[in-house]
């Protein structure tokens, strides 16, 4: 059954960009993409591991998805893919960044909790 929308209209298929697209989210929603839609994905990210598996040509939307192996920080090519796309999904995530912030968090969890002693003796 066609996707329809607000209107009642069915929805023109369109090409969804998604850098970052090869991750954890990426790859979960290029495979529903694929399977429940009749858009296009094109697909960038650095690795393709995980998204291996939906690139096959046997697949009923392999003329519908395309892979760009590209690291988005020094390509110029990503300017056409974003210009080509209706849409555009940014995944892309630094695990370093994300290294951080757990060490931010579990700092400051440990600061407060130090703070919450001091008052404790301090009264
Ligand atoms: N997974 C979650 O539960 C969750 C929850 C909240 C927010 N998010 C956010 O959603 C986004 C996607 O999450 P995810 O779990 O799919 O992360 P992920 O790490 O699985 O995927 C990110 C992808 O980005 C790619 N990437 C990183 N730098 C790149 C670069 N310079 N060029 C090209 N590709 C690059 C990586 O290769 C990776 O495949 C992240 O920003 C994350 O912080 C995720």
């Amino acid at each position: 059954m066609d996707r329809v929308n607000l209107d009642g209209k069915p929805i023109a298929p369109i090409s969804i960009c998604m850098i970052g697209g090869g991750g954890f989210i990426g790859s979960h929603l290029t495979e529903k993409l694929m399977s429940e839609t009749s858009h296009k994905a094109i697909v960038i990210d650095v690795s393709s591991e995980k998204i291996n598996h939906l690139l096959d040509k046997s697949h009923p939307w392999a003329n519908r998805i395309e892979f760009h192996q590209m690291n988005i920080k020094n390509d110029s090519r990503l300017e056409t893919l974003v210009k080509a796309s209706d849409l555009v999904y940014i995944l892309s995530s630094s695990s370093f960044r994300f290294s951080c912030s757990v060490f931010i968090y579990f700092f400051e969890s440990f600061f407060h909790f130090y703070l919450f002693l001091m008052m404790l003796f301090l009264v």
